[in-house]
């Protein structure tokens, strides 16, 4: 096979004669060329055959012990005018960026295939949707971008019908995190990430182009490109709400996307749908409302900590055809992580389980499987036009000061709470877990230019005739004095979005505080949770003396933008810290 369209058969000319494969394979996306795949790998050891009685058609991959994870100190913006990419990236000049690893690529592929995959970020018919092109040496990311997007010949055939793609580069080198980079040239619509792996480096439809290139394109074309889940609320009434939420990476989204509600509410007659669990593309609709749509088909989703207890819709959508990447394995040969029952014989590099090297499942291990396969999967996920967003949430872990909850008082404000946002890190990226940092958006890593600009682009949209979204913040992760966390969250985080529903329709008031409107205690469903009272309070609690100082912090934070940062945001900080 090859490509009608002249750029399209040009760069990969190009790529070829610089990585010399051996031979090139044009991917199609059929189940066949997956089998083939999957055969191939079961063969060089790139893929382990898991318990086909338990989990049929499901695999391990152990990567490299050096390459478990995103490495945003190897990942770079390259925009023209460095400020373009703002001190919320990496830069580097295209030229140096494009010599640096143009010599890394020289030769990488000799004697190997490259793959090339057409590809499609949202419903193929969708206008919101936009096409790319992976070219990689990886059998494993070609498996991984079957699954995590439109991949083949319906998506090759959009390309050559609308002539624009975005390109992507890929080799998995030698995965020496020396010879490592990340690279994005947003003005030329092309991503070049050698040396890893690991899914948010090598799998470039997610975090590189439907996150840091599509964020750029976002901003020139009037939408927005979110590191959001996308779900469904719906009430005994048959009434389906749906919130887009931002958090962190490890902090939650795939779960809150596929929450299963609490034993009372699912009586009642509460149901959730999932439309997507990491990525949000939104655009304003002819009625002024936003309008979403999830580019991704998959989920790539963490599997640690996922159980019958806390996700067991995770669990069931992961049962069959799913890749597993460093997770343990027990005895008869089943996948296994920490928070699973059972114990586990061999862990994520494959040696003997013992403890004393850590846990047995890397803390980053992960699951790749079809998004349809989950059982609260949305219809509306392939719906072009997208689904309309009722609310918007951010949040983060915060183990202090922030309340459960709480509400903007309208979107200018909401823009400074999401700006504001901070979170722990987690074992998503390389480097120390557990440190504060703020994460504007959860788009830290992702957003593809200057945050100025940014947040300038996120209040554009408050003009005549919209109809915006209410704009939240939870917090599940506040821990008491005992270091255990205060909230129970998982399926009881829909009691909170109930109230965020209810605001938007009105139902509810809320105390009006400075940081904005926390739900009344009665306002909350939490008689069936057992909490007490005392704990209630404490997570509904604002703390003035505690909030002047994190206002502060928020003003530096600001500052530190420079110019670029929009007065309005400035004011609005100032307005806060004086309520
Ligand atoms: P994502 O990377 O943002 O999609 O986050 P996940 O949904 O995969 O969750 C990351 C980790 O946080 C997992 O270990 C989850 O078990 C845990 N987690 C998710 N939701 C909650 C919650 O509501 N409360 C607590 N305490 N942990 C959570
Ligand atoms: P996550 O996605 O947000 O589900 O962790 C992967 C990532 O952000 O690296
Ligand atoms: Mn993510
Ligand atoms: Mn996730």
């Amino acid at each position: 096979m090859s490509s009608k369209l002249e750029a399209l058969q040009r760069w990969v000319d190009e790529v070829a004669a610089l990585t010399r494969p051996a031979k090139i394979h044009w991917c199609d996306g059929s189940d066949a060329e997956y089998q083939q795949l999957v055969q191939h790998m079961l063969q060089t050891g790139d893929l382990i055959e898991l318990n086909q009685q338990t989990h049929p058609g499901c695999y391990l991959h152990r990567s490299s012990p050096s390459d478990v994870a995103r490495v945003e100190h190897l990942t770079f913006v390259c925009t023209k005018e460095q400020d373009d990419a703002g001190p919320n990236n990496h830069w580097m000049a295209p030229p140096d960026a494009h010599a640096k690893i143009d010599a890394l690529f020289d030769g990488c592929m000799e004697g190997r295939t490259m793959y090339v995959i057409p590809y499609c970020m949202g419903p193929i018919d969708s206008p919101l949707a936009r096409c790319g092109v992976e070219i990689t040496d990886s059998p494993y990311v070609v498996a991984n971008m079957r699954t995590m997007t439109r991949m083949g010949a319906a998506a090759q055939a959009r390309i050559e019908r609308e002539g624009t793609f975005v390109k992507g580069l890929h080799s998995t080198g030698e995965l020496d995190p020396e010879r490592r980079f990340i690279m994005h040239f947003p003005e030329e619509l092309t991503i070049k990430s050698y040396g890893s792996g690991y899914g948010g480096n090598a799998l470039l439809g997610k975090k590189c182009h439907a996150l840091r290139i599509a964020s750029y394109q976002a901003k020139s074309e009037g939408w927005l490109a979110e590191h959001m889940l996308i779900v469904g609320i719906e009430n005994p009434q048959g009434e389906t709400h749906y919130v887009a939420a931002a958090f962190p990476s490890a902090c939650g989204k795939t779960n809150l996307a596929m929450l299963i509600p609490p034993e009372g509410y699912r009586k009642d007659g509460w149901k959730v749908w999932t439309v997507g669990d990491d990525i949000c593309w939104m655009r304003p609709g002819a009625d002024g409302r936003l309008y979403a749509i999830n580019p991704e088909a998959g989920y790539f989703g963490v599997a640690p900590g996922t159980s019958d207890a806390t996700n067991p819709n995770a669990l069931s959508t992961i049962a069959r055809d799913t890749i597993f990447t460093n997770v343990a394995v027990t005895a008869d040969n089943q996948p296994w992580w920490e928070g699973l029952p059972g114990t586990p014989v061999t862990d994520w590099q494959g040696r003997p389980y013992d403890p004393a090297n850590g846990p047995a499942a890397h803390p980053n291990s992960r699951f790749t499987v079809s998004a349809k396969q989950c059982p609260t999967w949305s219809p509306r996920a392939e719906d072009a036009q997208g689904v309309p967003v009722s609310a918007i949430v951010f949040g983060g872990r915060r183990p202090s000061l922030i309340p459960l909850v709480f509400e903007a008082k309208d979107w200018k404000h909401g823009v400074l709470v999401g700006a504001a946002m901070g979170s722990e890190t987690t074992a998503a990226a390389t480097g120390a877990v557990g440190v504060l940092r703020r994460d504007s958006m959860a788009m830290k890593p992702f957003a593809g230019y200057h945050y100025g600009d940014y947040f300038r682009h996120w209040l554009s949209f408050d003009k005549p005739g919209a109809k915006l979204p209410k704009i939240f913040h939870v917090n599940w992760f506040r821990k008491g004095d005992d270091g255990r966390f205060m909230w129970p969250g998982f399926g009881d985080n829909l009691r909170v979005l109930q109230w965020m529903i209810d605001r938007v329709e009105g139902r509810v008031e809320g105390d009006q505080t400075p940081i904005g409107t926390l739900p009344k205690a009665n306002e909350l469903k939490l008689d069936d949770l057992g909490l007490d009272r005392a704990t209630v309070d404490a997570l509904l609690h604002v703390d003035n003396a505690g909030w002047s100082t994190e206002l502060a912090a928020i003003g530096e934070y600001l500052d530190s933008f420079g110019s670029r940062m929009p007065n309005e945001l400035h004011a609005e900080q100032q307005r806060v810290a004086k309520a």
